[in-house]
């Protein structure tokens, strides 16, 4: 059921993109080094299939992959050698609207024809989407902290992720955290498995996702999901919406700590590691993106379909409730600065 903000409206999320977006520009320099290294390896490929997953829509979708073809097409210039033919694939959940993802996919095979041809693979990323050894690169960003789903051991005996009640929030904390990772280990290692299946031999895959810069239970908040979480506990308190229906709501979410994100690759062994970048939330982006009006609209692209599923219309009211905690000095930018992305660059063992 996961989708981000449909269309090219205001609340969009093809029109608020811009935290995601830098991400995807400080991935540049990994997914480039990759590309070389795949011209280089071996002779320079005949033809090379290079894919996007969690592409959603908007302008981001078309970035990573085009990196990668003009990273080859330079490559090639250099070389005085004719591209290889490249084939593009975007990927996302079936919900996700890749209306204007078809279009920008057409004109982007036109604008390098006759090398790209390009296409959508839908499904989910959890599941096995290419056949076997047919990848060379595989990029993704912002999507692999999507978990398959929320933890059964919490969702099954009505455990409330975010207790309301401070005291009985930091006790459970630990089990809460420790069902949310071990989900993240299970679905990223499954995740692992399935693309080690689809790369071939020397594949890479370069990935970022938000997780969180400290280890262990030390940290207050372990994702960016808490912050919206603490924004719907203030319209419990304030009667806007049911406590019941509060307790019942599971973010699918999980940011792990760097040395979370690298033990998972490292033990379950079909990839390793090249690079691997961890930098703050807020680094290298317009520091008008994390203004309180401005990331409330990021906010509202990605998590206002799963909020409105749950709890109906109240995303008005969740606006103003999230504007007027945030206008608190420091607030959100505390909360933030717990946050981290990580990028790593993989190779197939
Ligand atoms: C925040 S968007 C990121 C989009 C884009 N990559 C970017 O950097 O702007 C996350 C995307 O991941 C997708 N997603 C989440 N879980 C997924 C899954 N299991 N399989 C495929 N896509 C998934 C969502 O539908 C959403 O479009």
């Amino acid at each position: 059921m996961v989708h981000m903000n449909q269309g090219e409206g205001d609340t969009s999320y093809a029109r608020n993109c811009g935290i995601q977006n830098a991400e995807q520009n400080r991935m540049k320099p990994l997914i480039e080094a990759a590309v070389v290294d795949l011209c280089t390896s071996t002779s320079l490929p005949r033809n090379m299939v290079i894919t996007d997953l969690g592409c959603s829509s908007g302008s981001n979708a078309l970035v990573l992959v085009s990196v990668a073809i003009e990273a080859i097409k330079s490559y090639c210039i250099q070389l005085q050698k004719n591209p290889p033919e490249m084939c593009v694939f975007l990927n996302d959940l079936p919900n996700n609207d890749f209306t204007m993802v078809i279009k920008n996919l057409v004109t982007l095979r036109q604008g390098n024809e006759p090398f790209v041809v390009t296409g959508v693979t839908p499904g989910s990323f959890y599941e096995r989407l290419f056949t076997s050894g047919s990848l060379h690169l595989v990029c993704s960003s912002s999507s692999l902290h999507w978990l398959s789903k929320a933890p059964e051991v919490l969702t099954m005996n009505h455990i409330p992720a975010y207790n309301i009640d401070e005291h009985a929030r930091r006790e459970m904390l630990p089990m809460i955290l420790e069902a949310y990772a071990q989900q993240f280990r299970n679905d990223f290692t499954h995740f692992l498995k399935l693309r080690a299946k689809e790369l071939l031999s020397g594949g890479r895959m370069v990935i970022s996702i938000t997780g969180r810069h400290s280890d262990g239970f030390s940290s207050k908040l372990f994702h960016i999901w808490e912050t919206i979480v603490q924004i719907l506990s203030v319209m419990v308190l304030e009667g806007v919406i049911d406590k019941a229906k509060f307790d019942s709501f599971y973010m699918p979410m999980y940011g792990p700590s760097s040395e979370e994100f690298r033990d998972i690759i490292q033990e379950e062994g079909s990839f390793v590691i090249k690079e691997m970048l961890v930098r703050d939330f807020t680094s290298d982006a317009d520091s008008a993106l994390f203004a309180p009006k401005m990331f409330m609209c990021h906010m509202r692209a990605v998590f206002e379909p799963i909020i409105v599923q749950h709890f109906g219309e109240v995303m008005e009211e969740f606006t103003r409730t999230a504007e007027r905690q945030w206008r608190v000095d420091g607030i959100l930018m505390d909360q933030l600065g717990r946050l981290a992305w990580l990028c790593v660059s993989l190779t197939k063992a």
